[in-house]
C-alpha cells in the first residue's frame, strides 16, 4: 500500500445552518469526500439528519458524498440515501442481523458498500463479507458525537485489516473515524489507513467566533492540507 491520504470532513462539526455552503466551502479547500453522519437516536443517542435533508444539500461537480449510516437496520434506509446522492453508504455490522443483504443492497443501488465496526467489534465480523465491500470503516472512537479522543488499540485493529484484505489479494481502503488530528494521523496512516474521517480537526471555527469569507476558506484550506502532509510525514509516498 502506498497511498496518498485523503480527507474527508465531517460535517457534524461544520455550521449546520448552512451545510451546502459549508460544502461548497470545503470542497474549494481542496477535499472531494464530503462525509455524512446520519444518527437515528437509537444506535447511537444523538439525532441528526436523514435522507430528506441528504437529498437537499448541493453536491458539487466531482465530489463523493460519503454516507455514515449510525441507525438501527439501515437496510430499510439505503435505497432512500441512495436516491438522495449518496456515493459511498457505510452500514453498522451491530446495528443489522442482515449484514450482506446491505451490502448487496447498496451495491444494487449504484453505491458502494462499505461496513462499519465500533472499537470493540472484532475483525471476524467481516469474515464472509469480503466479496461484498469496497471499503472497511473502522471507528477509533464509539459513535455519536465529534470531538472524541482516539482509542489507542485500534492502530492494531488497522494493521491487522490491512493484513487480511492483503491475505486475500484486496486492496480496498480502510476509512478511519474519530479523533484523528495532527497528534493521531500519521500513525493511524503506518498502520494502513488511506481515508481519514476529521471533523473538529478541519472545522475550527468556535461557536460565537467570527471570521471573513476569505479567512475561513484559507483556514479550512490549512487545516487540510496540514493533516496531509503529518500523515505522510518522513515517508515517500
Ligand atoms: C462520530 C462520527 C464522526 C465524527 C468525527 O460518531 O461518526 O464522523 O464527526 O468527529 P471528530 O473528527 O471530531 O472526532
Ligand atoms: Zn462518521
Amino acid at each position: 500500500m502506498n497511498r496518498a491520504p485523503v480527507i474527508a470532513p465531517s460535517i457534524l462539526s461544520a455550521d449546520f445552518g448552512n451545510v451546502s455552503r459549508e460544502i461548497e466551502r470545503i470542497h474549494q479547500a481542496g477535499a472531494t469526500w464530503i462525509h455524512l453522519d446520519v444518527m437515528d437516536g437509537n444506535f447511537v443517542p444523538n439525532i441528526t439528519f436523514g435522507a430528506i435533508a441528504v437529498e437537499s444539500f448541493i453536491k458539487p461537480e466531482g465530489c463523493v458524498f460519503d454516507v455514515h449510516l449510525m441507525v438501527v437496520n439501515p437496510e430499510k434506509h439505503i435505497a432512500a440515501f441512495a436516491k438522495a446522492g449518496a456515493d459511498v453508504v457505510s452500514i453498522h455490522a451491530e446495528a443489522t442481523e442482515h449484514l450482506q443483504y446491505g451490502l448487496k443492497m447498496i451495491r444494487d443501488h449504484d453505491a458502494k458498500a462499505c461496513v462499519a465496526l465500533n472499537p470493540a467489534t472484532p475483525l471476524e465480523t467481516l469474515d464472509w463479507v469480503y466479496p461484498d465491500l469496497d471499503m472497511v470503516l473502522l471507528m477509533s472512537v464509539n459513535p455519536g458525537w465529534g470531538g472524541q479522543s482516539f482509542i489507542p488499540p485500534v492502530l492494531d485493529k488497522i494493521s491487522s485489516l490491512r493484513q487480511r484484505l492483503q491475505d486475500r489479494g484486496m486492496d480496498i481502503p480502510i476509512q478511519v473515524d474519530g479523533g484523528i488530528n495532527l497528534k493521531t494521523i500519521a500513525s493511524a496512516y503506518r498502520a494502513g489507513t488511506t481515508n481519514f474521517v476529521a471533523g473538529s480537526a478541519v472545522f475550527t471555527l468556535k461557536p460565537g467566533e467570527s471570521m471573513s469569507e476569505e479567512e475561513l476558506l484559507e483556514t479550512y484550506r490549512n487545516n487540510i492540507s496540514d493533516l496531509k502532509k503529518e500523515a505522510t510525514k518522513d515517508l515517500m509516498v
